[in-house]
């Protein structure tokens, strides 16, 4: 059977996707590219703002046509709403035939090949531990980027930070043991591989068990995780999202500074730049704990580059809330910052506070921290040209295909023309010629 599998969402889904068509593959199944190739559809959906949930559930009423040309299409759904809405979902809308939650991407095969058997509607939500079946299955022939790949090391997350709807669909925090991700990373790279994105909701509480902030300074199960990864030879780049701040601890900090192959890029989720909002948040740190994990990294790696996640308009965030926010951001001059307008989530505690920042205060608050970012990278990135960088090539550039792109270790993009023979998922040295708050532009050099 030919399968499209359309993701939205975080990493975690584009993984789980991963995983589902090498599944799907292995059993004899086709992965196409287009609803229109297709003979099932699936769509791995997220559930972490309702704007996302309404995208898929519209997307699934659209493709309702396909049925008039192909009577006999399945339609599926995975990810975080099919687990927490998976039932009501396959009753509201006749055309879905199944609903797959987050722990059961295993399932797949069996489902495709009973609902080609005989028209049922079809719904697993079981829960399973930490190496969940298919956790491992990786799908590299045809992979976008053969030489990158992620790795989940845990799954669900135990943080209830108030505004989250994660740990109700995902679970609880169940982390895979060393040994499996470390063998699996060396399965990737005996294949090529030569950079790895270590995945998890906390991947600086991997390993802690039910410690609560604050944590002691000198243990991190996952610092030493980044160091066993390091030891693979082949293995060229590290890097990982996302880790919560209360759990960055000083060994954490040593072996990002310490060990080579971990890219000087960190993507701190901060949420907020007001202590009362970060408390109202369940987020166990205040904004110059925050800053202090940055300032200390910063001393160790005085060119690492931050990027965080950012909420506006949580409940009764109010204008000197949003400036602190504002400050820290500012202070801490982040190079990329995923900006969300707060979102209720059914079942989450802070969706019982009432959702009262107005729409247009939200988008207003949402501008500035956007204008702020652009400002720091139009400032940053002019202070790159003449430098020189080592840089991963990922291919010809989506705008110019004559020139290709390619990312330093801080994730910044270089855009450059390519010496003869370079391949993609090869490294190599640029100086940088010019920059926008975008882009940076480049031209190959020796060594
Ligand atoms: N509303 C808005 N943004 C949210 N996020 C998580 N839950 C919500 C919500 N209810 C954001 C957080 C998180 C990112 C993945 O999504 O910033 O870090
Ligand atoms: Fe959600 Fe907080 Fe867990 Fe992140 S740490 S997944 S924001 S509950």
């Amino acid at each position: 059977m030919k399968i499209y599998i359309k993701t939205y969402g975080c990493q975690m889904n584009e993984r789980d996707s991963e995983s589902a068509s090498a599944l799907l593959a292995r059993s004899g199944h086709t992965i196409v590219h287009s609803e229109e190739e297709a003979d099932a559809v699936i769509l791995n959906t997220c559930s972490v703002r309702d704007q996302a949930e309404q995208k898929a559930i519209g997307k699934l009423g659209i493709m309702k046509r396909l049925l008039a040309e192909k009577p006999g299409m399945i339609f599926g759904i995975m990810g975080c709403m099919a687990q927490s809405r998976g039932e009501e979902l396959l009753e509201k809308i006749p055309h879905l035939d199944f609903a797959v939650g987050t722990d059961n991407i295993h399932a797949l095969p069996e489902i495709i090949g009973e609902l080609a058997k005989e028209r049922t509607k079809i719904r697993r939500d079981a829960r399973f531990g930490a190496d969940t079946p298919g956790i491992d299955a990786h799908r590299m022939e045809d992979a976008a980027k053969p030489y990158s790949a992620f790795i989940s090391i845990s799954r669900g997350c135990n943080r209830f930070c108030s505004y989250c709807i994660v740990p109700y669909v995902r679970g609880r925090e169940r982390c895979r043991s060393m040994e499996s991700i470390v063998e699996e990373a060396k399965g990737l790279a005996e294949k090529g591989v030569v950079e790895i994105m270590l995945l998890g909701q906390n991947v600086a509480a991997y390993g802690m068990g039910d410690v609560l902030p604050p944590i002691p300074e000198n243990v991190s199960p996952f610092a030493d995780l980044l160091e066993r990864v390091s030891e693979i030879p082949g293995i060229r780049r590290i890097r990982f999202t996302s880790p919560h701040p209360a759990f960055f601890n000083g060994k954490l900090i040593e072996a990002i500074a310490k060990l080579p192959k971990v890219c000087k890029c960190v993507h701190l989720p901060m949420q907020s730049g007001s202590d009362r909002i970060l408390k109202m948040m369940n987020r166990p740190y205040t904004s110059a704990q925050y800053y202090e994990i940055v300032e200390k990294l910063r001393e160790k790696v005085p060119h690492i580059n931050f990027s965080t996640d950012i909420i506006v308009g949580f409940p009764t965030e109010t204008k000197e809330d949003f400036q602190a926010t504002h400050f820290l951001m500012h202070k801490v001059g982040f190079d990329n910052a995923y900006i969300f307008k707060y979102s209720p989530r059914k079942g989450t505690k802070s969706s019982l506070l009432p959702d009262d920042v107005p729409q247009e205060e939200k988008e207003r608050r949402n501008q500035v921290l956007l204008a702020e970012l652009e400002k720091t990278n139009e400032e940053k990135n002019a202070a790159l040209v003449g430098e020189t960088f080592e840089l991963l090539a990922e291919g010809p550039s989506k705008r110019n295909p004559a020139r290709w792109s390619g990312r330093t270790d801080t994730f910044k993009t270089v855009v450059f023309p390519p010496p003869p023979g370079l391949k993609e998922g090869e490294f190599l040295q640029v100086k940088i010629t010019g920059a926008t708050s975008m882009t940076l532009y480049g031209e190959a050099v020796e060594k």
